[in-house]
């Protein structure tokens, strides 16, 4: 757990100030039994079965986490994997190519031979992918994503169905995938579908399952070797204090309900697939920097980091909100309007944003030298990261039982500037 306790940050049960002087800063911590509980609540409130969590790798693809999960859910869990990388990385972690799914968008057909070569699923998600998928490799198993005309998310970026989405085919179009599909002889084992990303209310999940399994229904005839449908990823969690997570109880009953009662009347049980990314990952993480200067203007007080957008892009990216705490002094009553930013030379590197802008929080007054912890950077943190500036990207270390190691290291000035 991340907690706070005599005023102190602690990662597990390592304090994130002495976590800062070990390892150097900045710096990813993510705690591994926060990992694994979110792993247990969905498969302890989601009753169907079969059930198949596909972690969605692209939220934090360390080979560390990979395995986390994998112990965790066993032969419940698979991997969403968006890239050949992905691909690799999920072989790497021990998954069987057949607990992979491809699903990626402008998809090569070099990629696609990859993953054939590889034995993993592909998802396709054209019309074009599709014909293209059925000359490579006619008669085998495929699966392909609908984009179903409803969407939801936390920002309009990560919203991934309705007509201003690249992603999936078009649920008015899926007669002619049918036509590929046979005409190639493909047989169609999944069916899939991924709205959106930062999704708290059930319904909307719910509406988008609704859309998939009317589809579903009414090509029945076609779907003969259907074995699973995919509803990819979504849940949320909060990042503000007064955002309610979602009840996962309410969603597990309700998703399971839906699923179970058009399985009756499809005939046959299928298997639900989930595509959790950032459900698993984003409370395990923080980012660690350190406070190098303090300067003010009319406006704002700036407490500058050495850490920017390069490292979490997501305030820069969406105008989001990541608590952050002074890891030695994390309430006061004394506190002060402060704007922190980054080390990077663009004037939006401010992480205490929203979408018009920076947004000043009230922190407890901060000195340079200070360590601060971004909380919720466990998802689309380190994963999104880049060298830009020339900046090398921070290590990661995770805390297991009390412990801490380092899972990759900070990268090297050679690295950024070679490649090597
Ligand atoms: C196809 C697909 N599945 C799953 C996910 C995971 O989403 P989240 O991290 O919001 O659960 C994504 C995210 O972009 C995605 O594109």
């Amino acid at each position: 757990m991340i907690s706070v306790k005599g005023n102190r940050l602690f990662v597990g049960e390592v304090a994130a100030s002495g976590l800062a002087r070990q390892f150097g800063t900045p710096l990813y911590v993510y705690d591994e039994e926060t990992i694994r509980s979110k792993v247990r609540a969905l498969l302890q409130n989601i009753p169907c079965r079969p059930l198949k969590l596909y972690y969605a790798a692209k939220a934090n693809t360390n080979l560390a986490i990979l395995k986390v999960i994998k112990d965790e859910g066993g032969e419940f869990v698979g991997i969403d994997a968006v890239s050949p990388g992905e691909i690799e990385m999920a072989l790497k972690a021990g998954f069987r190519p057949e607990q992979i799914i491809f699903t990626s968008t402008s998809v090569t057909d070099e990629e696609m031979r990859f993953a054939v070569a590889k034995k993993v699923l592909v998802n396709c998600d054209s019309l074009s992918q599709l014909e293209r998928y059925g000359k490579l490799n006619p008669s085998s198993k495929v699966c392909f994503r609908v984009n179903p005309d409803v969407g939801a998310g936390h920002h309009s970026h990560v919203i991934t169905g309705g007509p201003d989405s690249k992603f999936g085919i078009w649920a008015g179009e899926i007669g002619k995938a049918f036509e590929i599909a046979a005409k190639h002889n493909l047989k169609i084992i999944g069916i899939h579908e991924h709205i959106g990303s930062g999704i708290l209310e059930t319904g909307k999940f719910l509406d988008a399952m609704k859309v998939l399994l009317a589809i579903i229904s009414k090509n029945r005839e076609k779907l003969g070797d259907l074995e699973f449908v995919d509803f990819g990823g979504g849940i949320g969690v909060p990042y503000k204090l007064d955002q309610k997570p979602i009840d996962m109880n309410v969603f597990g009953s309700a998703v399971s309900k839906l699923f179970s009662d058009f399985c009756s009347s499809f005939g046959r049980q299928l298997a639900m697939v989930i595509e959790p990314g950032r459900f698993l990952v984003a409370e395990s993480g923080v980012l660690l920097c350190t406070v190098n200067t303090i300067k003010q203007t009319p406006k704002h007080k700036f407490v500058g980091v050495d850490t920017g957008f390069n490292h979490l892009i997501r305030p820069m990216a969406y105008g989001s909100y990541h608590p952050i705490l002074a890891v030695e002094t994390c309430e006061s009553n004394k506190k002060e309007k402060i704007a922190v930013c980054g080390n990077i030379c663009e004037s939006g590197d401010v992480f205490t944003r929203n979408e018009s802008g920076i947004a000043d929080r009230k922190l407890p007054k901060i000195k340079e030298g200070d360590v601060l912890a971004i909380l919720v950077a466990g998802a689309y943190g380190f994963s999104m990261a880049s060298t830009y500036n020339t900046r090398p990207r921070p290590a990661e270390v995770l805390v297991s039982n009390g412990k801490a190691r380092v899972i990759r290291e900070r990268e090297s000035m050679a690295h950024v500037i070679y490649g090597v």
